[in-house]
């Protein structure tokens, strides 16, 4: 039997306690229901290294789980290793894609880079996920309407691109 490659996504923020490891969690479960589960790898990852370890903040958490997003990651920092180990590199915010391109060690790997931002269909107002860490629960309720949004276009692009399928 032909053995598939999976196709390694990974959500990177600041912090890697907020926005991506919300994106990670709303892109697994979509995967998930989509029956692809063994065609892809997601995780997540920040730019800074203030929270590794740490959980992700608890107001991401409480506002997910009503929505179906169990949020179970452990915070950890990229690392060089990453853009070898993924497909897909994706930033929420500018300063998040800046700092990624800065990491990449060949234009190859820039170019895995991309700019979750660019994939938000329904929000015109937003062409970034803003960091929701000193906002109120809006703040929080906007980032998962902008990352559902954002992942079912970029997950619809990848398995065309890529042919991916069950
Ligand atoms: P995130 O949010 O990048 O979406 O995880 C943040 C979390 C923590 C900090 C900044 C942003 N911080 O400065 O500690």
């Amino acid at each position: 039997m032909k053995e598939t490659r999976k196709y390694g996504v990974l959500f990177v923020c600041l912090g890697n306690i907020c926005r991506s490891p919300a994106a990670q969690a709303v892109m697994q479960h979509m995967v998930d229901e989509r029956g692809l589960s063994d065609r892809f790898y997601i995780d997540s990852a920040g730019t800074g290294g203030w929270h590794i370890g740490d959980m992700p903040d608890k107001r991401m958490r409480v506002h997910a789980r009503p929505r179906g997003y169990e949020l179970t990651h452990h915070a950890r920092k990229v690392q060089a290793s990453d853009f070898e180990d993924f497909d897909l590199i994706v930033g929420m915010d500018a300063a998040n894609v800046d700092d990624l391109r800065c990491l990449a060690a060949t234009i190859e790997q820039q170019d895995k880079v991309l700019m979750m931002g660019d994939y938000i269909r329904q929000f015109p107002n937003y062409d970034y996920v803003p960091d929701p860490y000193y906002e109120g629960s809006e703040g929080f309720e906007l980032v998962l309407d902008l990352l559902e949004d954002s992942c079912e276009n970029l997950l619809d692009q990848i398995i065309k691109h890529n042919h991916i399928s069950k």
